[in-house]
């Protein structure tokens, strides 16, 4: 208020003091004018300014200290990440919905829950093309590559995502030109048959769900194979308008013999479920799956050998909320017709086209969008390393591809 009133004060008497044809009074005016503009500079400077600035630098050296110190902490925990931060805007839009790098040092449970996180915004404010999730999950080399890699040739990279779970420490050696090339997420031992393996999928889920444009997410081993090309997949997983869980009740003691009823009353033997592990599911069901800790933790205490948490868990809490979205049946071929506890496995001898070809299309048709289809089937198991030659032998005249 001061300083308005003296500046309206200096500019009412220029123009007076102007007009005067005296040096003595010039002199004043000159005198009074400096006096004003000092008087006024000092006003200006001790107000506002002089906080406005403190204030100013205080916050930038704070923001500063905090990037400072959230990059020594990436530098601590997350080898990989760090030393792109330091290059680069990471909270840019582009590295939020494009991560370059999968490693990070996430906990499962920090993990889970940013895997949780949906946008509320329906309207993405990028181009966002859907893409399928190919999560590997396995214990060491994936021998079938070779003929993966000719399943994702010429295909566009803006529609799959390749995420791979080996054991901790395990590096696959692969060519910096394979689509494979880098896609390892941060792995946990895994027990065959333990809850383990369920941590070990709801972690690929997790990680595949940090990329926004992932849209379905199906599960893969180191022995399965696509059984038709990558535009017929993609079609057929986008699509659906129903995830491809098994989901059904086995009577026997190797279904419902596997409850407990200790599950009661959250889970009752008329929702228990059985399924294959290798699921196919959309982002909503991913996000559920991700999200729960009540019905993980029932499973993780009550649910131990002879019960298996992977042939159970997800068929049966997806039975409990979601089962309109499930088609209840898997996309990948399995064989069980010899019997005992484990599936075939097909070698090189028993590679050929009539089998490869039997695997598309036996003369079964399954329900697809409340529709028939005779490709019942995407992906197939269990084949040997053997299997590999004669597969690419047979992969371009056979599977398309
Ligand atoms: C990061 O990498 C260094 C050497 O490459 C290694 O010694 C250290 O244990 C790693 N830290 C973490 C948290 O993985
Ligand atoms: C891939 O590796 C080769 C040799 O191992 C190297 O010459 C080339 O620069 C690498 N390319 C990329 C993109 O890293
Ligand atoms: C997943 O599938 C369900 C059932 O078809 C559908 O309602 C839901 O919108 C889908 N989720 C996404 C993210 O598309
Ligand atoms: C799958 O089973 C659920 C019941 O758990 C049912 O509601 C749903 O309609 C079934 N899906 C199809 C495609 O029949
Ligand atoms: C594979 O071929 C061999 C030799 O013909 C046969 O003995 C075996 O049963 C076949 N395996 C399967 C799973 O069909
Ligand atoms: C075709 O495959 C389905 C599912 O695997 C199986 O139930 C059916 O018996 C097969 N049909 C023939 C004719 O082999
Ligand atoms: C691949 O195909 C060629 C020609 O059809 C045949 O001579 C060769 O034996 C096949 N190799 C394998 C491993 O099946």
């Amino acid at each position: 208020m001061r300083n308005k009133g003296e500046k309206n004060d200096l500019e009412s008497r220029l123009p007076v003091s102007v007009t005067r044809d005296s040096t003595v009074s010039l002199l004043k005016v000159l005198t009074t004018l400096i006096v004003f503009v000092v008087g006024v500079v000092i006003g200006l400077t001790s107000s506002s300014h002089i906080d406005r600035y403190f204030t100013f630098q205080a916050e930038q050296i704070i923001a500063n200290n905090a990037l400072a110190d959230t990059v020594s902490r990436a530098n601590n925990n997350n080898n990989g990440s760090c030393s792109v931060c330091e290059k680069e805007d990471c909270l840019s839009m582009e590295s939020f919905v494009r991560l370059k790098i999968l490693i990070h040092g996430m906990s499962d449970d920090e993990l889970f829950w940013r895997a949780s996180l949906e946008p509320y915004k329906k309207e993405f404010p990028f181009k966002r093309v859907p893409k399928v999730a190919f999560m590997f999950l396995t214990r060491g080399q994936l021998p079938l590559i070779p003929l993966w890699e000719r399943f994702f040739e010429r295909q566009d990279v803006n529609k799959y995502s390749i995420y791979v779970h080996a054991l901790p420490g395990y590096v696959l050696s692969i060519s910096n030109t394979s689509v494979f090339y880098k896609r390892q997420i941060p792995s946990q031992h895994v027990e065959w048959g333990s809850v383990t393996l369920v941590d070990a999928e709801r972690r690929l889920l997790a990680n595949a769900l940090l990329d926004f444009s992932n849209e379905r997410f199906v599960l893969l081993s180191e022995s399965c194979i696509p059984v038709y090309n990558f535009p017929t997949v993609y079609k057929y997983l986008i699509g659906s308008i129903h995830s491809f869980v098994e989901s059904y009740d086995d009577p026997s003691r190797y279904g419902r013999g596997r409850y407990n009823r200790r599950m009661k009353p959250d889970i009752k033997l008329s929702d228990w479920r059985k399924g294959s592990q290798w699921f196919e599911m959309n982002r909503t069901l991913a996000v559920k799956v991700v999200s729960d800790t009540k019905y993980y933790d029932i499973f993780r205490r009550l649910c131990t050998p002879a019960c298996y948490p992977d042939e159970h868990y997800i068929p049966t809490f997806i039975r409990l909320f979601y089962g309109p979205l499930n088609a209840n049946r898997t996309v990948t071929y399995v064989d069980w017709s010899l019997g005992g506890p484990h599936p075939a496995t097909f070698s090189a001898v028993n590679i050929t086209e009539g089998f490869l070809k039997s695997i598309r299309n036996n003369g079964t048709a399954c329900s697809y969008n409340s529709e028939k289809t005779h490709i019942c089937h995407l992906f197939a198991r269990k084949f040997e390393p053997s299997a590999l030659e004669p597969l690419l032998n047979l992969s371009s005249n056979v599977l398309e591809f």
